[in-house]
């Protein structure tokens, strides 16, 4: 519905855009008729200034560190909630009720194992592959697994399709672990909650019992759900744009670990550690900080600044108390790599290069330190977030497929290329 109009004045005469209010957010003025009417584009490297949907998941104000999971804070689900509500409210809009909580649990509970087809795919990698290059894979070959199941117009087969990527997501990453460390894999036990199973498919071995750490499940349940849905990002945006076309939405999520994948990204939890042990001590700080505002050096400070965050990321604040709890229960608050990141924020948030680009912490600054203490390696940081955020994508899937605007996403471009010209034989060059 048009709301109120723009008047958009060029040369060749003027346009009126129609502009449409959301529940929350800034208006967006509709530049669909735009070229047909006066033969222009709009320009928007990176999306920025573009809304490419209409969306009833998630919102953030990025100038009052706000975000809202259909309309809850991510702060009252952090403190209340589990990652499994937190995923049936993100796929059906509502919170659940206790039975529909309980079946839904259940339903994901028992989709937890992969196809032992797809366990020998994991033995054509390398066992020094990054994991989420045998993870983008191995999910992607899910759509040769359930190809002729999959009618992407069936609200069964996409419902199927949720619960399939959900509950196996971590176990192909918890294979993709044991790979790279030569150690046997570890099935899924279905009496477990999501995170606890996690847990014991990621780190226990045959040979020995293994506790789960009440403390670990519960940090691991709570990073699940600061990364569950962040809107129009890189990779979901990915995930819309493949799945756009009709494709397989195996396929699509697939495509939305690759994205997530770059340290600009969710790979920046991975290299903001791996930036943290190259600082070394709190006696470099200085020096790598004047490397981050150098335009020379391609240095930057991993885990600082976001595209819509200008203010803080609430995610930040709520990782790093619990990155205090999980590294003081396992006595280790001395940790220096942790104490070198408190440092580094202290500095970097009173430098006055930071504060002028709003340049604040973001929500990987810290989760790469809780995974640490928890025991991951590095290479598995951005495959948590590749799970958590799993249940973002298929929402985002969800409502694209079933929008009756969705076209297939084919943006344009500002040709900068050489005019037409004439072939010339290569004797004659
Ligand atoms: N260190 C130093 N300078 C920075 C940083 C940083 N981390 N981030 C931005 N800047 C500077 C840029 O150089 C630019 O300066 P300029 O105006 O003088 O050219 C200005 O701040 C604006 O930065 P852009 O890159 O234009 O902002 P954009 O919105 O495109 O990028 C991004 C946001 C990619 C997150 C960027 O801040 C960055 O690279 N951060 C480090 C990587 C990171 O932590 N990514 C995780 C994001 S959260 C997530 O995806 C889960």
């Amino acid at each position: 519905m048009s709301d109120k109009n723009y008047t958009l004045t060029g040369e060749s005469g003027s346009a009126d855009l129609p502009s449409y209010s959301g529940t929350l957010g800034p208006d967006v003025a509709d530049v669909r008729k735009l070229y047909a009417q006066q033969n222009i584009f709009t320009f928007d490297p990176g999306f920025a200034s573009t809304a490419s949907c209409r969306s009833e998941i998630t919102f953030i104000d990025g100038d009052e560190g706000v975000l809202l999971y259909r309309g809850y804070p991510v702060e009252q689900l952090a403190k209340n909630s589990s990652f499994i509500e937190v995923c049936y409210l993100l796929l059906y809009g509502e919170l659940p009720t206790k039975a529909e909580l309980d079946k839904f649990d259940n339903n994901i509970r028992t989709h937890t194992m992969i196809n032992e087809t797809m366990l020998r795919l994991f033995n054509g990698f390398h066992h020094d592959a990054h994991p989420m290059a045998m993870v983008s894979g191995v999910v992607g070959s899910m759509s040769a697994f359930y190809h002729e199941t999959m009618d992407i117009h069936n609200a069964r087969h996409r419902e199927i399709f949720s619960h399939r990527i959900i509950a196996k997501l971590p176990t192909i990453a918890a294979a993709a672990y044991k790979h790279s460390l030569g150690q046997p894999f570890v099935y899924p036990r279905n009496d477990l909650d999501y995170s606890s199973n996690l847990l014991q498919m990621f780190f226990s071995v045959p040979a020995e019992e293994y506790e789960i750490d009440s403390v670990a499940a519960e940090a691991i349940d709570l990073l699940l759900i600061l990364h569950a849905d962040h809107e129009q990002n890189c990779s979901t945006s990915t995930v819309r744009l493949a799945g756009s076309s009709g494709t397989n939405p195996y396929s699509a999520i697939a495509a939305g670990i690759a994205a997530l994948w770059g340290p600009a990204h969710g790979g920046a939890n991975e290299a903001v550690l791996r930036m943290l042990e190259q600082i070394g001590s709190a006696k470099n700080i200085d020096e790598y900080v004047a490397k981050a505002k150098d335009k020379d050096d391609p240095f930057r400070l991993m885990g600082f600044g976001h595209r819509v965050y200008k203010n803080f990321d609430p995610r930040a604040t709520i990782i790093r108390d619990m990155c205090h709890k999980v590294l003081a229960k396992l006595g280790r608050d001395d940790d220096p790599l942790f104490e070198l990141a408190l440092e580094l924020e202290q500095v970097a948030l009173k430098d006055e290069y930071f504060v002028e680009k709003k340049l604040y912490p973001n929500v990987d600054f810290y989760s790469g330190i809780i995974y640490r203490a928890l025991g991951f390696q590095p290479s598995m940081f951005t495959v948590m977030f590749a799970i958590a955020r799993t249940v973002g994508w298929v929402s985002h899937w969800q409502e694209m497929i079933t929008d009756p605007e969705h076209r297939i996403g084919r943006p344009r471009q500002l040709y900068v290329g050489p005019a037409a010209r004439d072939y010339i034989d290569v004797a004659k060059r």
